[in-house]
């Protein structure tokens, strides 16, 4: 038995920041965010909308393509690292908004926070435990950006993207996952304040401490080696070699990052999927949205051989080889 993906979705905020909104902010420039990144433009949730709102806007997709109602859901995962609040979990907040009454959890695994999901998910369904499982990538990172820091506000943007899995006994679905961490990268990106070991205090306000921060060289430098290295994890596992990929969605950090990524496994940037041009870097949304629009745009085909891959802050990563 395997688990296959029955439907996607995806919602993104209607707000555009585009990068000249931003050389208004920051000292830097349309071309050198296109050049650096290959982003344009990205999206930013509107106020008093939250991370759940748009999770749950998502889900309601993926499950109109896969044809099922909410009540048919046995489990909610959501991996995201900006929830609503640090407490519940932000899936819980989901299955109320969609009208489910199944467990829900948050993974945080950030970037590889969708492909951690899959594999979870994936586990529960081959188990025989679970017959229909939610698995959403959604952040709003807009509102833990430090606005006056532009080496991290030009980069990422706010998104969600679902999908339902559940059991098939044919040759189509998840073939395999891989997942790793590297707990030595904890000091290259990530929200020192707010946790137990910096809670939250007038000081650690002042001192900006609840912003992401991000050493971006030392990411770029593990992003390629280890994407690479996962990506080509996934092909070997099940006697596939890069010819045999039809697509390949990747996280969507960098443009640099992925043509790296390209150069090392011998995949041609042209099965790449992008879309980082229009959203910028949505950490665990960024898969599943740009899965969600290559399904919908017909990119993707009935057969085809799909590569998914990232990683993230931990460092975290991951890969995932489905028969589409
Ligand atoms: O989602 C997973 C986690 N994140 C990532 O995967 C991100 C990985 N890292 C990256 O994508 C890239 O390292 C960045 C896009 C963050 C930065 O690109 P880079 O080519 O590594 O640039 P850099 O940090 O080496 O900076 C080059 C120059 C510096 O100026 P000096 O020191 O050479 O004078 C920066 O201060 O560019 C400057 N710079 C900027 N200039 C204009 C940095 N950010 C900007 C900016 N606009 N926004």
């Amino acid at each position: 038995m395997r688990t296959r993906i029955l439907g996607t979705g995806k919602a993104v905020p209607a707000k555009v920041v585009t990068n000249h909104d931003l050389e208004k902010l920051v000292a830097t420039s349309d071309q050198w965010i296109a050049e650096r990144t290959g982003i344009r433009e990205r999206r930013v949730l509107e106020e008093g909308r939250t991370t759940s709102d748009l999770a749950a806007e998502a889900a309601r997709a993926a499950l109109a393509a896969a044809e099922l109602p909410a009540s048919s859901l046995d489990a909610i995962i959501v991996a995201t690292v900006t929830p609503d609040a640090p407490l519940p979990a932000c899936a819980v907040s989901v299955q109320q908004k969609i009208g489910a009454s199944c467990p829900a959890f948050d993974i945080a695994a950030a970037c590889a926070g969708f492909i951690y999901g899959l594999a979870v998910a994936d586990g529960l369904v081959r188990t025989g435990a679970y017959q229909r499982v939610l698995v959403i990538g959604v952040e709003v990172l807009s509102r833990v950006l430090d606005w006056t820091d532009r080496n991290t506000c030009v980069l990422f943007g706010d998104g969600a993207g679902a999908v339902v899995v559940g059991p098939t006994e044919g040759d189509r679905g998840l073939l395999s996952t891989h997942l790793y961490a590297d707990g030595a990268g904890v000091p290259l990106l990530g929200i020192p304040g707010g946790g137990t070991a910096c809670p939250a205090s007038p000081a650690s306000v002042e001192a900006r401490q609840h912003f992401v921060k991000m050493n971006g060289k030392g990411v770029f430098v593990h992003a390629v080696r280890n994407i690479a290295r996962a990506s080509t994890a996934a092909l070997e596992k099940n006697g596939k070699t890069p010819a045999d990929v039809d697509w390949v969605i990747a996280h969507q950090a960098n443009l640099r990052i992925l043509e790296g990524v390209a150069d090392k496994t011998k995949l041609p940037l042209a099965k790449f999927y992008l879309n980082i041009h229009k959203y910028g870097n949505t950490s665990s949304a960024s898969i599943p949205i740009a899965l969600d629009e290559a399904v919908r745009d017909g990119s993707v085909k009935p057969g085809q051989l799909l590569l998914f891959c990232a990683l993230g802050a931990g460092l975290s990563w991951g890969s995932a080889l489905v028969r589409w």
